[in-house]
């Protein structure tokens, strides 16, 4: 099996990232994914990453550098979706699709990265923990409406 390949993101890599939500979540949800997908090439085309192995997509990052919310006055870079597609887990996909974003970022001036996990999603919280995230001093709060 070859190594995947880090390489930035298209809108033809939409079928690629729907196909990898569907193992993960169980629901084919493409309108979600070429919404998502649209929005963070416009946003910056350089940040959003795939990973491709013998010409699939087997694992994508989404994220972006914001500031001004929350009072945070830095420029944040922000990671918001991420997943590997089963077949291609425990080979350092994520961990490199992860530093491949976190790059950019510092090349667009963020000296901080944030995301937020739920806490019923203990491997997701274990993956950010070995990619070196550290709980926030901040609270995150809401309110049902
Ligand atoms: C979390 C996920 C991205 C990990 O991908 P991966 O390619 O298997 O991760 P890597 O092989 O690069 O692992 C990187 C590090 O994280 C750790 N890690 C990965 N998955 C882990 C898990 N489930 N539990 C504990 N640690 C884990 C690895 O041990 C590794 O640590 P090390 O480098 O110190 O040995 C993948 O399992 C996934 O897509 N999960 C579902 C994500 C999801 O639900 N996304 C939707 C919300 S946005």
């Amino acid at each position: 099996m070859s190594e995947a390949r880090i390489r930035d993101l298209t809108e033809l890599d939409i079928d690629g990232i729907t196909r990898i939500d569907e193992r993960i979540t169980g629901k084919y949800r493409p309108q979600v994914w070429e919404q998502r997908v649209v929005y963070y090439i416009r946003r910056d085309p350089d940040a959003p990453k795939v990973a491709e192995r013998d010409g699939k997509v087997v694992g994508f990052v989404l994220g972006e550098v914001r500031g001004g919310e929350f009072g945070l006055d830095e420029p944040t870079g922000w990671l918001e979706f991420f997943g590997v597609d089963p077949s291609a887990r425990g080979s350092g996909v994520g961990r490199r699709l992860t530093e491949a974003l976190l790059a950019h970022f510092r090349s667009r001036g963020a000296k901080i990265t944030r995301t937020m996990v739920a806490e019923r999603d203990r491997e997701i919280d274990a993956f950010l923990r070995a990619m070196g995230f550290t709980p926030a001093p901040l609270t995150a709060l809401e309110r049902a409406l």
